[in-house]
């Protein structure tokens, strides 16, 4: 009989990706996902610990999945609720303790025991076991037990390295993640090979820290450049991505990757949190502006039209005006042309959250929109210069209007243009004409039939 998961996803990539992979565990239990909990057998929440916001959405979510639960109770039915993701692994007993209706608790380095969890529970009512604990870390076993990641789209996520062990004095990741583990080669290859036999063509290779890969290969340790190589040779990859890198595992041999594999995009997201010295020191980063800079100089050499994107803390204890102002200049200085910035949380069991000298929300918040200003005038800028170009688009969406389609440009922009039907996964040059505060629009560079004829080509070297 089929019976619904409803998976709801907060946080980072690689917890979509888990999300999959966990619906994909549960798959031969004959679960298939549903639009919406009402109704859903099993209601799974991934959570996210990265900031205290997201750790609260947990609780929120929990009193509405309650609602659902009692109601379908009322009508005899069963319904087990899952608490998977960090704050699982952070906050176990802890989430029991405030829902004690939760059935199940489940960390990243354990959900590919969903199934047996679900199986001693059971849906029938009769059956009444207690709730389900399993916070093990053990992320070998987990990538071994998973099933095969079936391409669902032109796109896809592939983890290749989980857990961090650089311990940045702010960051729960080290603790809900565990130590740096990075998958073999010949697994990552084989699941590579396996979405593009799928009909994937651009793969996101992620993991905390995935310049700090150092995966088996026969009996020696691949780096990352390498894994990278590797990947590009698969039939039908065209475009490579990844995420997140630290900058002090930036080695030449990645930087000359980037100039070397045409498949790996012109666009590489690289923290920095902040542009002082003294703050990065306090936050444990392990390297000095100076040293950003410089790899941001020799990606240049190699790859003259690659763009940054980049993410800031403001508000880290003590940060002083100084400090701050660094931060708005090196943020002038680079013109990241995208960038996420956060107002600093303070994290139980980090050791920046017990520092004295806490910022005020409000000096939090001032600081945030200033920078803030000038992130998104530089990514303006960069959108704003897009017009005129004319750039490869992967067609992944559905417009808003009949016939417009919306792809990512190299640069992760998405692009709104109006294409043939059968444009869906298809990589297609489009004219940019306009820029809009995220987005661009534009039209197709080639004329259809071309267009097409092309696109077919492509498709059958796959
Ligand atoms: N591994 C990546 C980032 C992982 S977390 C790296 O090394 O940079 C994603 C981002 O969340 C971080 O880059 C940081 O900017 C932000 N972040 C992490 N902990 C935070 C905290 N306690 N408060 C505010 N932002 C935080
Ligand atoms: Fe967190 Fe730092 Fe590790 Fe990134 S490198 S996951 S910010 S501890
Ligand atoms: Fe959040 Fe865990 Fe990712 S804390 S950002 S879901 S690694």
């Amino acid at each position: 009989m089929s019976k619904g998961i409803y998976i709801k996803t907060f946080g980072c990539q690689m917890n979509v990706y888990d999300s999959q992979r966990m619906a994909d565990v549960l798959k031969p239990q004959g679960f298939t996902a549903t639009e919406l909990p009402d109704g859903a057998e099993l209601i799974l929440v991934n959570t996210c610990h990265i900031r205290e916001k997201a750790a609260e959405k947990l609780f929120s979510e929990l009193g509405r999945y309650r609602q659902i639960k009692d109601e379908r109770a009322e009508l005899g039915q069963k319904t087990l609720i899952a608490v998977a993701g960090c704050v699982a692994q952070a906050e176990g007993e802890e989430i029991l303790r405030r829902a004690p209706f939760v059935d199940i608790v489940v960390g990243p380095q354990s959900y590919h025991r969903l199934p047996e969890m679900v199986n001693r529970l059971g849906l029938d009512r009769q059956k009444t076991v207690g709730p389900q604990i399993d916070l093990d870390f053990a992320p070998d076993a987990k990538f071994d037990e998973l099933p095969a990641n079936e391409a669902n789209g032109p796109s896809a996520f592939l983890s290749i390295q989980e857990g961090c062990d650089k311990f940045c004095t702010f960051c729960v990741v080290p603790y809900t993640r565990g130590a740096e583990y990075s998958r073999p080669l010949a697994d990552v290859l084989r699941e590579a090979k396996g979405l593009a036999a799928g009909g994937v063509r651009e793969i996101t290779l992620l993991g905390q820290n995935v310049n700090a890969y150092h995966g088996d290969a026969a009996g020696r340790a691949a780096n990352f450049a390498e894994l990278i190589r590797r990947v590009a040779e698969i039939n039908g990859i065209e475009r490579i991505r990844y995420t997140t890198s630290h900058p002090i595992d930036m080695d030449d041999d990645l930087i000359a990757a980037h100039g070397e594999v045409s498949q790996l995009m012109p666009f590489l997201h690289l923290p920095v949190q902040s542009g002082s010295d003294s703050m990065l020191a306090r936050m444990n980063r392990h390297h000095k502006i100076d040293l950003y800079r410089a790899i941001v100089a020799k990606l240049l050499r190699a790859r003259p039209d690659l763009k940054l994107s980049t993410d800031f803390i403001v508000g880290f204890p003590g940060e002083t005006e100084e400090e701050f102002q660094a931060t708005l200049s090196f943020a002038r200085e680079i013109g990241f042309i995208q960038a996420y910035s956060f107002k600093y949380s303070a994290r139980p069991g980090t050791p920046a959250a017990i520092l004295p000298s806490q910022i005020t929300e409000a000096v939090k918040s001032e600081r945030l929109a200033a920078l803030q200003g000038i992130l998104e005038a530089n990514q303006r800028a960069f959108n704003e210069e897009c017009v005129g170009r004319v750039m490869p688009v992967l067609f992944d969406r559905p417009g808003r209007h009949p016939g417009q389609m919306i792809g990512r440009s190299p640069y992760m922009q998405p692009v709104h243009a109006l294409v043939p039907e059968d444009s869906f996964g298809q990589i297609l040059d489009v004219r940019i004409a306009a820029a809009h505060t995220v987005s661009l629009g534009g039209e197709l560079a080639t004329p259809v039939a071309h267009a097409i004829a092309t696109a077919t080509q492509g498709e059958a070297s796959v």
